[in-house]
């Protein structure tokens, strides 16, 4: 397992987000993470990626099994951990090449961004980046919008963008929160493919999905969340025909206007 959560919890007030989630991914597979709103799947993210201190719990990582539980989000993200954002997170005023290239500063930190003497060494690894970048926007198919703004993509595009800038940190897993919301078919069967070629490169996957059909299309194992509770595990066959799942998540109507 590349990643082990085991136990964690966490309490805001009065509410529990996540009471005693136990969660393991193993390398290069792909673990969808589903259940209602308010269910505490973002929180889950939150808690692997140092934004919120876990209230209990361990997380663990990487082959030698490092313990990741209190550590600040830039050294989580420099362990080999990325994400992308519910609702897609670009910087609006920069260029999308330049974004990708923000996106390695976990990696370059210190090295590429952290000296004003501009030696030629800096300027070499300047544009190594900067290929590296551009391969990865071809991956997501958005090479030819390299210096388009970020922010005049359509949503769809934007997301992708997000995607490329995570790989640019070169992530051992990528947790990726809700990809497909407010996409259209035709770009999540696109996404469907980014996210397939991702894991046959190595990298582990685990997905927040709310379309069924990108859940049970991608992913080897589900774990589904309701008020807090893992109330299920298991494949998407399983999954789906579990009447808790079923009565807690699938038999719910989804409160649309949130994503
Ligand atoms: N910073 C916070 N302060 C207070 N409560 C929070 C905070 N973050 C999350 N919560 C609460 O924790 C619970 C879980 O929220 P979370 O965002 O993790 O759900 P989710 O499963 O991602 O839902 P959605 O499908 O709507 O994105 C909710 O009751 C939410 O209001
Ligand atoms: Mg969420």
């Amino acid at each position: 397992m590349i990643l082990e959560v085991k136990n964690i919890s966490k309490h805001f007030g009065g509410i529990s987000a996540l009471n005693n989630i136990s969660i393991a991914v193993a390398k290069a597979e792909i673990v969808g993470l589903i259940g209602p709103n308010g269910a505490g799947k973002t929180t889950f993210f939150n808690c692997i990626t140092g934004i919120y201190r876990p209230d209990a719990g361990k997380i663990t990582f990487g082959e030698y099994r490092e313990e990741i539980t209190h550590f600040a989000a830039h050294r989580i993200s420099e362990r080999g951990i990325a994400r992308t954002f519910q609702s897609a997170r670009v910087f609006a005023s920069m260029s999308v090449l330049e974004n990708v290239m923000a996106g390695t500063f976990s990696r370059t930190c210190g090295k590429l961004w952290g000296t004003l003497i501009r030696s030629r060494r800096i300027l070499e690894e300047e544009e190594a980046v900067r290929r590296r970048s551009e391969e990865l926007l071809r991956f997501v198919k958005l090479n030819s919008r390299a210096s388009s703004l970020a922010s005049s993509l359509p949503f769809g595009l934007q997301r992708r963008l997000e995607i490329a800038r995570a790989l640019a940190a070169e992530p051992r897993l990528l947790l990726m929160d809700e990809p497909a919301a407010g996409m259209n078919a035709g770009e999540k069967q696109e996404l469907l493919e980014i996210i397939r070629k991702i894991c046959a490169q190595g990298i582990s996957i685990l997905i927040i999905e709310h379309d069924m059909k990108v859940v049970m299309g991608l992913c080897q194992r589900i774990a589904v969340l309701d008020s807090g509770e893992k109330i299920y595990e298991g494949s998407p066959q399983d999954v789906q025909s579990n009447s808790k799942v079923v009565e807690a998540y699938l038999g719910k109507k989804r409160d649309a206007s949130k994503s």
